[in-house]
């Protein structure tokens, strides 16, 4: 089997994958915002891929502002305890709020996210992610869109890091055990 990237062992999402579901989730926010205008919050860096494409997708007026968050603790998997590295540039009182995000994994992130955000009193606070493990299905947030329920295993692409690297793929794949260790 030829390999598609030399780190790459399997791709679970293709690029035509990822393509076909954006425009899905894109015609599903259309219908349910038609009339109203959104602001989506995109958190920083994950999500710059789904941001760009999903924003282009929509045909109801958008605005952007992005968040950048940090959570303390290991590289792999966070800890719950977030940090804002930076904020929104905008008030969100009285507007459409829709986060975009990559990925739920524990779903600590969010939920921290969702609680501060709701803080702020927009009329509407909803979560698009283009992706979920199977442990954020434990965590009590309420994800209105989402697009593919992928398996627990290290996954890159599509705006997903491994130490910082391979966000720039177009498709969702899991790293070999090589790359793995070469940046651990
Ligand atoms: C990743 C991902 C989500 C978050 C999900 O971001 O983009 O934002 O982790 O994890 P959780 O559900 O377990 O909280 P990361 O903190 O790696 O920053 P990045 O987006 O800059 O890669
Ligand atoms: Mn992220
Ligand atoms: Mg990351």
């Amino acid at each position: 089997r030829a390999r598609i990237h030399p780190d790459i062992d399997d791709i679970l999402v293709s690029q035509e994958e990822i393509a076909a579901k954006i425009a899905e989730l894109a015609a599903r926010v259309d219908a349910d915002y038609a009339g109203r205008e959104i602001l989506l919050v995109g958190v920083l860096k994950g999500a710059v891929m789904v941001m760009a494409d999903l924003s282009r997708a929509l045909s109801v007026p958008i605005t952007m502002d992005f968040m950048a968050v940090s959570s303390y603790g290991s590289t792999t998997s966070s800890s719950g305890v977030v940090r804002i590295l930076k904020d929104l540039d905008r008030s969100i009182e009285g507007r459409d709020v829709l986060v975009v995000e990559d990925i739920i994994d524990s779903g600590l992130t969010l939920s921290w996210l969702l609680k501060n955000l709701r803080s702020r009193g927009p009329a509407s606070l909803e979560v698009l992610a283009l992706f979920r493990k199977p442990e954020a299905i434990t965590v009590d947030v309420d994800l209105r869109y989402v697009g593919f329920d992928i398996p627990s295993a290290f996954v890159v692409g599509y705006g997903l890091d491994y130490a910082e690297h391979y966000r720039t793929l177009p498709f969702v794949g899991t790293l070999t055990p090589e790359a793995i260790a070469r940046r651990a």
